[in-house]
């Protein structure tokens, strides 16, 4: 998100505009928490994870009066267009906004990838990456002690990440929370994998399918396998950000404050087929992002 923060500041420079920062997001708005964001404060900023402007949970923003007060104050504050970056919760906050007067921009940042119209969110592939790496890692030592081991990744109600970085990392199974699992079949196909040969595997499981401690219980009930679990939780959620995801963000975040000049009152700045495209919030919220059944299809092939 800091790449984002850094390319909406630069852009609004060079269009001579004053950047203001909203610190702890929605909770920021609602307590005036504002700071002017000049060149320097975004200097030194783009190789780092997270977010200078910080981030929080605001139920309050939830409420129409919250979002009164959030569009009263940014219009107090003389603040004329903002951009927001995040999930769909921040979408829908934003469109909040927007209903009130204020032009909103949504830059889409969740490492869940689930956000529709956008064929990725900045963190998506700096989280897949990092869960590839840990699928390495782990991977060496349930080889050298033939194990198998269950890997929790993040993943509420999207399988994006697990089905993206079982692909990468050679996972022998992975479950999502779009589609039921058989542990019947999971476990039969362990055992034919171990029949020819096979003397490790990982099994991915996205933290919305089940608890990784549970299943990895059942899974050495019913093979007798040598069974460890790792859950990866928030390590997913930081670190160095990708060059990918560093180019991504400053286009989309450059991208929000053309937008917003342009007079966009209310979309998305959306990443598809290698453009980044303004999308009405209108049409993301009616939409759906799907898995692709297709690569969950690949990733069972190349699992065998
Ligand atoms: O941003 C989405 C997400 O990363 C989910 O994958 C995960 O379940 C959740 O956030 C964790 O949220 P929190 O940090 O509030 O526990």
């Amino acid at each position: 998100m800091n790449a984002a923060i850094r390319a909406a500041v630069h852009q609004a420079a060079d269009r001579r505009l004053t950047t203001i920062g909203i610190k702890h997001g929605f909770q920021g708005l609602l307590e005036r928490d504002f700071l002017e964001l000049d060149l320097c404060s975004v200097d030194g900023i783009i190789q780092h994870g997270g977010t200078v402007l910080r981030s929080a949970r605001c139920d309050c923003f939830l409420t129409a009066a919250g979002q009164d007060l959030g569009a009263a104050n940014l219009k107090s504050e003389g603040i004329e267009g903002l951009v927001v970056i995040g999930g769909e919760g921040t979408f829908r906050g934003g469109a909040a906004l927007a209903k009130r007067g204020i032009k909103v921009v949504g830059v889409p940042g969740t490492i869940d990838n689930d956000i529709p119209c956008t064929d990725t969110s900045i963190g998506f592939d700096t989280a897949l990456n990092t869960v590839v790496d840990a699928m390495n890692k782990i991977r060496d030592t349930a080889s050298a002690h033939e194990r198998t081991f269950v890997v929790e990744v993040m993943g509420r109600a999207s399988g994006h990440i697990a089905l993206m970085a079982g692909l990468a990392g050679g996972a022998e199974s992975i479950l999502v929370p779009e589609i039921p699992f058989d542990l019947v079949d999971i476990c039969e196909r362990l055992q034919c994998g171990a029949e020819r040969g096979k003397t490790h595997s990982i099994i991915l499981v996205a933290e919305g399918v089940a608890s990784a401690y549970t299943l990895g219980e059942e899974v050495k009930k019913r093979t007798g396998f040598d069974t460890r679990v790792i859950v990866l939780g928030h390590l997913q959620r930081g670190g160095a950000p990708s060059a990918f995801d560093r180019i991504l963000a400053s286009r989309m975040g450059a991208r929000a404050v053309e937008a917003l000049l342009a007079g966009e009152r209310a979309g998305a700045a959306t990443f598809a087929a290698g453009r980044i495209e303004m999308v009405p919030f209108s049409r993301l919220f009616a939409a759906s992002k799907r898995l692709d059944q297709s690569l969950y299809d690949l990733a069972a092939v190349l699992a065998l």
